[in-house]
C-alpha cells in the first residue's frame, strides 16, 4: 500500500435548542450585558436541559456530519472523542456514542486536552488512518460545560456553554500536496507547569466533582503569545503567510483573542469564521461547531485552506492546516 493521507469528508453539529442571554445571567449573578460583550464578545450561549449527556449532543452532532459526509455509520471503525465533561469517569463517552450509532466493529475513545481536544483528537485520527489500520473515522468534540461551572463565580460562568460538532475523516491513497484535499499539518504542544492557571478543583482521584477555576487574566496573556506562536510555527513550517490562509476557524474562547491573532498575521477579518457572539465557549465543540456552520452556509468550499487553533487548560494548545 501507498502513502495515505487523511481527507475531511463531511461536517456536522449539534446545539441544544435552549438560549441563555447575558441579560439572563445578569439576573443571576452581578454582572451586565456591557461588560460581557466588551470583555469576551459572547452574547449568548446553548445550555443543555437537565438530563442530556454529553453523548446525546456527540451522537446528534455526529449523525449530522455521517449524513453530509455520505457516510453510513456501520462504515465507521473508528471514533476519537474529545471531551472535558464524560458523562461518567468511565467508560469513554466515545463508546457510549459508538453504541448509541449502532456500531459493533473498530475501535471506540476519548481524547481530553479540554479547548484544544478537537485538535487532539483530530491530529490522532489523522496519525491512525495514516498508519492503514483504521478507514474512516468520525472525530468529535463534545461538551456539556455548564455541569462544571460554578453558576455563582461571575468570573467564569458568563464564558462556558455546552455543544458538540463532529467531522469524518477517510483515509485516501497517494501522499499529495499542500494543494491536494486533506489534512496537511499539525503542531501539538502541552506544559503542565500552568495547571493551575485553569482546571477543576477534583476529580475521580481527589474525590468530588469540582468545579472550573481560572485566573481569566494570566489565562487570556499565555493564549495570545502561545496561540500566535503556534500559528507562526504552522505558516513557517509550510511555506504560508496569512494571505495564503482562505478560512481561520480558532478556538472560540474571546473575541478579542481572535481580533489579536487576525491582526497579528494580517488575516482580513472576512477571513475569521467567529461563532463566540452565539456560542461562547464550548471548549472542545467550538472548532467544529464554527468549522460546520462555515461549510453550512457555504463560505469554506471544497479546496479551501483552512487554519485551526486552540488553547486549553495544562496547558495544552497547537495549530492545524487542511485542505477541505
Ligand atoms: N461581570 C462584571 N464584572 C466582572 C465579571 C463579570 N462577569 N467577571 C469579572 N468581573 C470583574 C472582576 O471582578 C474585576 O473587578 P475588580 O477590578 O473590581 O476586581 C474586573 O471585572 C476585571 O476583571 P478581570 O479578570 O481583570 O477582567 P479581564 O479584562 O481580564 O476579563 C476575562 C476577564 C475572563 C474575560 C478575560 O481575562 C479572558 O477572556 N481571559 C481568557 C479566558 C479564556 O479564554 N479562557 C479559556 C481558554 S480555553
Amino acid at each position: 500500500m501507498g502513502k495515505l493521507r487523511s481527507i475531511i469528508t463531511g461536517s456536522g453539529s449539534y446545539l441544544p435548542p435552549n438560549i441563555v442571554t447575558n441579560a439572563e445571567l445578569a439576573k443571576k449573578v452581578d454582572t451586565t450585558d456591557e461588560w460581557i460583550v466588551a470583555r469576551t464578545g459572547i452574547k449568548e450561549r446553548r445550555i443543555a436541559d437537565e438530563g442530556v449527556l454529553t453523548s446525546d449532543l456527540a451522537t446528534f452532532a455526529a449523525q449530522n456530519a455521517l449524513k453530509n459526509a455520505g457516510v453510513d455509520a456501520s462504515e465507521i471503525d473508528l471514533i476519537v472523542l474529545a471531551t472535558a465533561t464524560p458523562n461518567r469517569t468511565f467508560p469513554a463517552t466515545a463508546t457510549t456514542v459508538q453504541a448509541n450509532l449502532g456500531i459493533t466493529t473498530g475501535c471506540a475513545f476519548d481524547v481530553q486536552a479540554v479547548c484544544s481536544g478537537f485538535l487532539y483528537a483530530l491530529t490522532v485520527a489523522d496519525n491512525m488512518l495514516q498508519c492503514g489500520n483504521f478507514k474512516k473515522a468520525l472525530v468529535i468534540g463534545a461538551e456539556t460545560f455548564s455541569r462544571i461551572i460554578d453558576w455563582k463565580d461571575r468570573s467564569t460562568c458568563v464564558l462556558f456553554a455546552d455543544g458538540a460538532g463532529a467531522v469524518v475523516v477517510e483515509a485516501s491513497e497517494g501522499e499529495g500536496t499542500i494543494a491536494d484535499r486533506g489534512i496537511l499539518y499539525s503542531h501539538l504542544r502541552s506544559d503542565g507547569r500552568y495547571e493551575d492557571k485553569l482546571y477543576v478543583d477534583a476529580g475521580p482521584s481527589q474525590g468530588g466533582d469540582g468545579y472550573l477555576k481560572m485566573q481569566g487574566k494570566e489565562v487570556f496573556r499565555h493564549a495570545v503569545s502561545k496561540i500566535g506562536s503556534a500559528i507562526e510555527q504552522a505558516l513557517e513550517d509550510n511555506g504560508l503567510t496569512g494571505e495564503d490562509i482562505d478560512w481561520f476557524v480558532p478556538h472560540q474562547a474571546n473575541k478579542r483573542i481572535l481580533d489579536a491573532m487576525a491582526r497579528k498575521f494580517s488575516l482580513d477579518t472576512s477571513k475569521v469564521v467567529e461563532t463566540v457572539h452565539k456560542h461562547a465557549n464550548t471548549s472542545a465543540a467550538s472548532i467544529p461547531l464554527a468549522l460546520h456552520e462555515a461549510v453550512g452556509d457555504g463560505r469554506i468550499k471544497k479546496g479551501d485552506l483552512v487554519l485551526i487553533e486552540a488553547l486549553g487548560g495544562g496547558f495544552t494548545w497547537g495549530s492545524m492546516l487542511f485542505r477541505w
